[in-house]
């Protein structure tokens, strides 16, 4: 009978040092941080790539492969699926990128739209938000053809306002809304959505018709 106790508590004292363990472990790692600034004064946090979960995805057009951070992707396809039932088809255009695709980027850019068109449209590598896997790029799918030049896209407006208005519901903010310049860095890019997690503030941000900068206080 005595022995028989002894076990019970070696085994019970096992048991709770083990979830102690486990739950020190999950604890201790590194979080995605839904909310990183990232823009020309905020560089991509060198520990970044440890943080974050990316998933492979596709469009329904191209062969092209996207990297998308996993919450981000879930939230993105549940948008898409909405938006699908009102007859709008938005689709991955750009989403995770890396430095070096970045530099890659801005090296296009300059040839074929010039210097000061490319500053203002391109992030300088590392401070790009598609870093985060948190940004996805869209493009339309209009009457079977694919918009996705940023001229053809800013025509859009009504489509647009339309895919905005969805945004919050699904954690997602207009990262440069029309007119804050001055604040982002950069021009009105109805295509660009940044993916938060929480759908309160992307509320809050879309309801108020503030930027990100200024949702957290640094502007
Ligand atoms: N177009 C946005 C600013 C980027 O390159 O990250
Ligand atoms: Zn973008």
């Amino acid at each position: 009978m005595k022995n028989s106790c002894l076990a019970i508590c070696y085994v019970l004292t096992l048991i709770i040092a083990l979830i102690c363990i486990v739950a020190i472990a999950v604890a201790e790692e590194p979080k995605t941080d839904y909310m990183v600034l990232v823009n020309k004064q905020h560089l991509l946090p060198d520990n970044w790539p440890e943080t974050v979960e990316l998933e492979t995805a596709h469009n329904s057009f191209d062969d092209r492969e996207f990297l998308v951070e996993k919450e981000a992707l879930k939230a993105f396809n549940a948008l898409r699926e909405e938006l699908l039932t009102e007859g709008i088809d938005i689709e991955l255009d750009s989403t995770y990128r890396t430095v070096e695709y970045q530099q890659e980027l801005m090296e296009r850019f300059k040839k074929e739209y010039g210097e000061e068109y490319a500053l203002a449209t391109v992030a300088t590598p590392g401070a790009s938000e598609h870093h985060t896997g948190l940004a996805i790029d869209v493009c339309l799918i209009k009457d079977g053809v694919v918009i996705d030049e940023n001229e053809d896209m800013i025509a859009e407006r009504e489509i647009f306002a339309k895919v905005h208005e969805k945004l919050p519901k699904y954690g997602f903010i207009l990262r440069y809304p029309e007119g804050s310049e001055e604040i982002t860095g950069y021009g009105f890019e109805p295509w660009h959505f940044r993916f938060i997690n929480n759908v309160d503030i992307a509320t809050e941000i879309y309801e108020k018709q503030i930027t990100f900068e200024e949702y957290l206080g640094e502007v």
